[in-house]
């Protein structure tokens, strides 16, 4: 086994375990599906959690998996641990077998020994077992099958024997085993003042499920006892490649090389932990990134965040002055996409992510630095624990570093205080994290599951089916019937009603008979396939057994049909257009619009916009059919199909292809269940509407297609020439009445004035108003900077008085943030600036007019927080004077 690497002992355990009959199943996501109450998965269990409890059947019951794990948050929480010990790690593979009802104690004890000493060849002599203090069985059966005397086999009366995945959910004493890795380390025996050194090592827990924990003092026996055990892949590579420390593995020497190589810095002693925090923290973060999760600051993304930065900064501690993550990202793919192509597909977001994290990063440490060396300045002996407090929470500093730095000022940190803050902190994330906002699966849903099974969808081919009536229920209590004008859900055992999901919404419709009618307001999909019909009867009544047709509103569906057949090609387009770092991060298929989320840093250019156009229209216009193709989700990704980080596909898919090109190829393929139109031609005329940002990193695009974009164009074409119309018919009444008052301007007389004055004023509107119009003279770029949205503004030809309102009218378009316009007129600079309320504690619309003045040969300028002004004489340092400003704002 010496010669076997991290991946070949992976697929050793999963076919021995293969070979005593069980199912290998797929690792389960990162971020649970209907669990709210965990934030990441934390071991092997989580996927199987109902299948335990016995709400949920599958058609095995015995597996085992490999399953990727983060304990970084949450009661099974190690991150401050990694890098320091050589076993910790934010992200890992956790191996395990399962029984859901079938082998128990005797079997488990067996399956687990024979493996280890037969198939992985470990030394007995060097094995130890723990079992929870009065299972006397499991002692009996570690006796019986490893043939240990009792002084092998240890009694712990702790938690640490009986395991549980949180606060509630399926738990049961356990037994642990462990390997002795010599007596030249420290460390003693389970159980004693010094088990945790690292002599003695669990490599394997054997949990003996039989309760379910319901609430804090209430535990319930489980229907069946089961089993569910976990083994770190690698710690097992460890021990078996001779090692007793996880990073001298194949695996992680290789990751850290990497790290070294990218850094120019060699691995020594003293550097060793950041180069371990490095390994580590790139294989959480990449993971979480490959499912879709983002940095931020709140929730999943909060903890992800804190994860990137801690590594991030190791990095830095290392020398590293530039983005490192992103380029040692490529070692990881080599050594782990075979196993988790998840890594592969979702590669381009987790690079640029990685890259731009770090960058930002990089910034905050150095202003970080600043403020620390700043505050040292102003303090005796003892830094403020609020201080070191925001240097760990804004800038990532953990306190040792900031100690590290105080030390060689013979300076100290006041760390109570910053214990408590800390301790505040971390219970107010507690308290805001209110679950994933996934609801858990209600109860009821399984049982019916159960009985009815799957509702076969027809709806691909068919609006209008025949069916029986399978179940009704009324206030979520199954019924009967349903008489005139109740409320309630109705299943059938087919139906063409298409049920919300993939982000296109349901069907509306009828089920009706001779005698009955009732109408559906909305569809919905229970635990992957079970269609559930709400709504309301309109005429007579229906029950169980009752024969029925379903009839969709079939030109309401035509309409969603083209959309979502609209949002592929908008998908591939973008990616096309913008990088295939855009990934999908959310999307509405409705009737009468669409919109879609993707990951992208920055706004999206008038000119992009128009080739996104133009590339979609194309297509539309080659009038090409649209190809259904079922097959496996792994034929489909190997055919190039574009499939959603995070979301689980069943054993066969549907792949989507649109816009046939030469040689077979098409523009676009992708996974999908939604409904399509037949040819790209159905789809109609494309036009977005609509760009903004919904969060960091993240775009929303708004699109009409066909009829409803025909109304909204003719619309605006009215809504403007309205406005025209009006200005021309002021300025005509206004031009008769001066003329009507006769002879020259006489500006002594006052209605002769005033109408002039009026007369200019709107003149210049329609002047001013030409002007903004005309995206030749007036070109507007929406930024986000540090997070800070900004708007840049250049504009040719306006008079500098028009400057003001400009910036109000800015201000409330880009509802929060910062508006800097230039205005050019006759070789001369007019530079504004606005900072809308909420930031005004933040920035100085004086400073930052200063700022951008000096550039442009101005002198000063001047204002109040929330508006200033100045001039300058040089139009073509406009781009620097931007520059300089935006300094200001990082
Ligand atoms: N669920 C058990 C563990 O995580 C096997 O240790």
């Amino acid at each position: 086994m010496a010669d076997k690497s991290l991946n070949e002992i992976r697929n050793t355990f999963l076919d021995y375990f293969k070979k005593n009959d069980h199912k290998i199943v797929e690792s389960s996501n990162l971020v649970p599906n209907n669990d709210p109450t965990l934030m990441f998965a934390n071991s092997g269990m989580v996927q199987f959690k109902n299948v335990f409890t016995g709400l949920e059947k599958r058609e095995y019951i015995r597996a085992t998996t490999s399953q990727k794990c983060v304990r970084a948050g949450g009661k099974h929480n190690d991150l401050e641990n990694v890098g320091y010990t050589p076993r910790h790690h934010t992200f890992f593979e956790m191996l395990g077998n399962f029984s859901f009802g079938d082998y128990f104690k005797e079997e488990a004890i067996f399956y687990a020994w024979n493996l280890i000493t037969k198939e992985f060849g470990i030394d007995k002599n060097r094995l130890y077992v723990t079992v929870y203090h009065d299972d006397e069985q499991a002692f009996n059966y570690w006796k019986k099958i490893a043939g240990f005397s009792d002084d092998r086999i240890i009694k712990i009366a702790t938690s640490d024997n009986f395991w549980s995945m949180g606060d509630s959910g399926p738990c049961g004493p356990c037994s642990e085993i462990f390997y002795d890795h010599g007596g030249h380390l420290e460390g003693g025996l389970p159980g004693t003042k010094n088990e945790d050194g690292n002599r003695f090592i669990e490599i394997w827990n054997l949990v003996f499920m039989q309760y379910e924990q319901i609430s804090k003092d209430k535990r319930i026996n489980l229907p069946k006892p089961s089993v569910d055990t976990g083994m770190g892949l690698e710690r097992i590579t460890a021990l078996l490649q001779g090692t007793h420390d996880n990073y001298e593995t194949d695996h992680f020497k290789k990751l850290i090389q990497s790290a070294a190589d990218s850094l120019n810095v060699k691995v020594d002693k003293t550097n060793q932990s950041s180069f371990r925090v490095i390994a580590d923290h790139l294989r959480a973060s990449s993971f979480l990134l490959a499912e879709g999760v983002l940095p931020s600051n709140e929730g999943r993304g909060y903890v992800l965040r804190r994860i990137m930065r801690r590594g991030m900064r190791h990095s830095h501690l290392l020398g590293s002055k530039k983005p490192i993550f992103y380029d040692i990202f490529k070692t990881l793919l080599e050594e782990m996409s075979s196993n988790y192509p998840e890594l592969e597909r979702a590669q381009s977001l987790i690079k640029e992510t990685l890259k731009t994290e770090e960058e930002k990063f990089l910034v905050l440490l150095d202003r970080g630095i600043k403020i620390l060396n700043d505050e040292i300045e102003k303090v005796e002996k003892v830094l403020p624990g609020e201080v070191a407090f925001k240097l760990y929470d804004t800038f990532g500093f953990p306190l040792d570093l900031t100690e590290d730095i105080l030390k060689n000022k013979s300076l100290t940190v006041d760390d109570k205080k910053f214990d408590l803050l800390m301790k505040e902190s971390k219970e107010l994330a507690k308290k805001n994290w209110k679950g994933s906002g996934d609801s858990s699966v209600d109860q009821i849903w399984f049982d019916i599951k159960d009985r009815l099974g799957a509702t076969d969808f027809l709806g691909y081919t068919s609006d209008k089916t025949g069916g029986v009536i399978t179940l009704i229920l009324k206030d979520n209590k199954e019924v009967q019937d349903l008489q005139e004008n109740e409320e309630g859900i109705i299943i059938v055992n087919q139906t063409p009603f298409y049920a919300e999901s993939g982000g296109q919404v349901a069907d509306i419709g009828k089920i009706f008979n001779e005698n009955f009618e009732f109408e559906v307001l909305d569809v919905q999909k229970k635990l992957g396939d079970l269609f559930i019909h709400y709504g309301k009867v309109k005429k007579g009544s229906i029950k169980i057994n009752d024969s029925v047709e379903l009839k969709i509103d079939t030109q309401r569906r035509n309409n969603i049909r083209a959309y979502h057949s609209a949002t592929h090609l908008l998908h591939e387009s973008l990616r096309r257009v913008l990088g295939d770092h855009v990934t999908q991060k959310g999307s509405l298929v409705q009737p009468e619009r669409l919109r879609f989320d993707f990951s992208h840093m920055k706004p999206i250019s008038e000119e992009e916009i128009k080739k996104i156009e133009f590339n979609i229209n194309s297509i539309i216009e080659k009038s090409s059919a649209i190809k259904t193709r079922i097959m496996t989700a792994k034929e489909a990704v190997e055919n190039g199909a574009l499939a959603l980080f995070g979301e689980k596909y069943g054993d066969e898919v549907r792949v989507l292809s649109m816009g046939e090109e030469e040689g077979g190829q098409f523009f676009s393929t992708e996974l999908c269940g939604g409904t399509h139109v037949l040819n790209t031609r159905d789809i109609g005329k494309f036009k977005i509407i609509n760009q903004s940002s919904i969060a960091a990193g993240v775009r929303r695009i708004e699109a009409l297609r066909h009829t409803q974009l025909e109304h909204f164009l003719k619309d605006k074409e009215k809504q403007s020439s309205i406005s025209e119309q009006k200005n021309e018919k002021i300025i005509k009444e206004l031009t008769i009445k001066i003329t009507k008052l006769g002879g020259k301007p006489n500006f002594q007389n006052n209605d002769q004035a005033v109408l002039i004055k009026d007369l200019n004023r709107q003149l210049n509107q329609l002047s001013v108003g030409t002007i903004l119009k005309d995206k030749k003279k007036n070109k507007i770029s929406d930024q986000i900077i540090n997070g800070i949205k900004v708007r840049f503004q250049k504009i040719l030809d306006l008079p500098f008085k028009d400057l003001r309102k400009l910036i109000d009218d800015g201000k409330k378009e880009i509802g929060e943030g910062l508006v800097i316009i230039y205005a050019i007129n006759d070789n001369k600079v007019g530079l504004a600036v606005g900072v809308t309320k909420i930031l005004e504690n933040k920035f100085d619309a004086v400073k930052i007019v200063r700022a951008g003045s000096e550039v442009i040969g101005g002198k000063g300028g001047g204002g109040r927080v929330d508006f200033a002004q100045a001039g300058g004489t040089l139009p073509n340092k406009i781009e620097e004077s931007f520059e300089n400003i935006k300094k200001l704002i990082n």
